[in-house]
């Protein structure tokens, strides 16, 4: 099952490397998320996607305002709230199998799961590489193995910090509908940081738009489709065109289609 995750007036403030200053990443977040619901973080680097995620799961407090999960603040990390980061986190010293095993173990689900460990290598597409360690592997199988090992220990909340980036575009669709059969199966939570804004329409019912320095909601966005959802419909044009619009680059797009 799934969990709600409710952020109430959520600043955070870094202090910079270079000067005394400060850095104000997030300002005045206010959220909630739905059980079970699928909800895309949208937004130009540095507008503070990874901080958001990053105290949501726990590895960062935030300066000001307050972060529930199940209507109980958070305190550090918790393996109900899965993390796949921006960058891979394989353990260098375990294979693919060794990995997902070692995320079994460590949440007390071994015993119960062992018997799914190859069905999600296979899911990954890794069967030829199970037992490769993560030097061995591309970029994209690294990520994907990444992926499948969060998935493996059933979290309530996964928050996935731009999961399928290194992908190339084939392998990316085939997992963004794996991903969606999965939450499908699963009903948890998914909070997903994209740059991509079809990837945003097609898995998500919300999509957050941030806009940076410092990072605030510009807009919350309801994508009302049903599922499996068509990347060529006037409906998803509609969508497309509006958070375009939103992230101000559809006056760029149009100068480009009119030369
Ligand atoms: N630990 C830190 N110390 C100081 N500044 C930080 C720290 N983490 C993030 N920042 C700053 O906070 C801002 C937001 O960073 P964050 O990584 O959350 O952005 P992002 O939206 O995930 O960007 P990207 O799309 O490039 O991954 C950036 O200006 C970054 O330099
Ligand atoms: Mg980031």
């Amino acid at each position: 099952m799934g969990a709600t995750v409710e952020i109430n007036n959520l600043s955070k403030i870094f202090a910079r490397q270079d000067t005394s200053g400060t850095l104000k990443a997030l300002d005045n977040i206010d959220l909630s998320v739905r059980e079970g619901e699928f909800l895309t973080l949208l937004g130009a680097s540095g507008c503070g996607k990874s901080t958001l995620l990053r105290i949501i799961a726990g590895l960062e407090v935030p300066t000001v305002g307050d972060v529930k999960f199940n209507g109980e603040a958070i305190k550090g990390t918790d393996s109900s709230r899965g993390l796949v980061f921006q960058e891979h986190t394989l353990f260098p010293w375990l294979s693919v199998k060794g990995n997902i095993e070692f995320a079994l173990k460590s949440t007390k689900q071994y015993a119960q799961k062992k018997g799914e460990v190859d069905d999600w290598i296979s899911l990954a597409g890794l069967w030829e590489f199970k037992r490769n360690y993560p030097h061995q592997l591309s970029g994209g199988m690294r990520q994907r193995a990444a992926l499948v090992r969060a998935l493996s220990v059933s979290p309530k909340l996964l928050l996935l910090d731009e999961p399928l980036g290194a992908l190339d575009s084939f392998t990316r669709m085939n997992l963004q509908d794996e991903l969606l059969r999965l939450w499908q199966e699963q009903k948890n939570t998914m909070i997903m940081v994209t740059h991509d804004i079809d990837e945003a329409i097609y898995l998500s019912q919300r999509v957050v738009v941030m806009s940076p320095r410092p990072g605030r909601i510009a807009k919350i966005i309801d994508i009302p489709m049903s599922y499996p959802r068509n990347r060529a419909s006037g409906d998803f044009e509609v969508l497309r065109a509006q958070i375009l619009k939103l992230m101000n680059f559809a006056k760029e797009v149009q100068e480009e289609y009119t030369i």
